[in-house]
Order: C-alpha cells, then structure tokens, then sequence
C-alpha cells in the first residue's frame, strides 16, 4: 500500500512520514530531498538541470548533509518550478512506489505522481506554528514559489497538526492505514 503525505513547508511532512514508514516496515520517499539533491549537483556546477534529473546523476547526492543549507533553501523552488525536471523525477519517484509499500513525501504526490495511493494525507499547520518549525519565515516565502506545483488531493484527508504531537499524528494516520488495507 501506498500512503501519500503532502503538504507546505513546515507542516510537520519529513518527520510524520518517517516516523509513520518506521512504525509501518514500509520504505520511505522523500521527494523533496530529490529536488535538492538536483539543486545541490546544479550548485556544484552541472550544466543542466534536467540532464542531471533525466541522468539520475542526483543519487550521489541524496543523503549530502548540504541539502539543508540555505543555499539549497533559496534554489530549490526554481529548479522545482521547471517542468522537465519534475517530468524526469516523476518517472524515479513512481519507480520507486511501484516496487510495493511505501510513504511518501512531496507536494504534489497524491495528486499528480500517484494518484492511485490507497491512502493521501494532507498535513496542515498555521502560518506562525509552520514558520517556528523552520526556525525561518522564509519556509512561508518558500510556500508562495512552490505554490504552483502544490496540490491538495481532491480525496485527501486533511490533518492539522497544530499543537498536537507528533507521535499522536502518527497514530492517527497509522489508524487510517490500518482501516483501509
Ligand atoms: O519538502 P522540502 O522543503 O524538502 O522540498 C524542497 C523543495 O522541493 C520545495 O521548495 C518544493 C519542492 N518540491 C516539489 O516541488 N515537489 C515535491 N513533490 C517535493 C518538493
């Protein structure tokens, strides 16, 4: 079963989705990292982007402890905004999903990459509580550039994670899975 986790930044993604794979055995994909993995090898001074997406260049790259940086931070939305990189990852992305259990993290997952997840969640948190978890107000800048590529499943379940620990949203969609396999 495919359970997909999207949302904007600082909604709570990388740590329920991880934690919900954990509590699961399922694997865990973390799109988000793929685009910075992307940015990053771009930062390091390939020639093009998509060439490095199409390539699958990006691998060596997707644990590098410099995809948090700012540098990433402040590059992502473009590389991501660019529909032949997003053409390119897609195929990874549903690659990997097509291989069996799986959590996945993104923007546009349940709606655009596999709209056939048994299971979408959309994670939700205020303004200020998404912004505190960032540590930065640039995760809201971030929000507004990404805008275009974000997309609310039609058939989500929404869950707001503002004020509830993270533990507890987890079981809840824990409990979800568990009703619909
Ligand atoms: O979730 P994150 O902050 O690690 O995502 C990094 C960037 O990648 C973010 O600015 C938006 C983009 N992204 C995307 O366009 N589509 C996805 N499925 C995941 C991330």
């Amino acid at each position: 079963m495919v359970v997909t986790i999207d949302g904007l930044a600082g909604a709570g993604k990388s740590t329920v989705a991880r934690l919900l794979a954990d509590r699961l055995g399922y694997r865990y994909l973390d799109t988000g990292a793929i685009y910075r993995a992307v940015t990053l090898a771009v930062l390091d001074g390939a020639p093009d982007a998509t060439t490095v997406a199409a390539s699958g260049a990006w691998r060596v790259l997707a644990d590098d402890p410099r995809l948090r940086s700012s540098a990433v931070d402040e590059a992502v939305s473009a590389i991501a905004r660019t529909v032949s990189v997003r053409e390119a990852l897609r195929g990874a992305q549903r690659d990997f999903l097509a291989a069996g259990d799986a959590v996945a993290e993104g923007r546009d997952i349940g709606e655009v990459v596999w709209p056939q997840a048994e299971l979408k969640v959309w994670l939700e948190a205020d303004p200020d509580e998404r912004a505190r978890r960032r540590g930065t107000v640039h995760a809201l800048e971030r929000d507004r550039r990404d805008a275009e590529q974000t997309r609310v499943p039609a058939d989500a379940v929404v869950v707001d994670t503002t004020g509830i620990a993270v533990d507890v949203v987890v079981e809840r969609i824990a409990t979800l899975v568990g009703e619909r396999s």
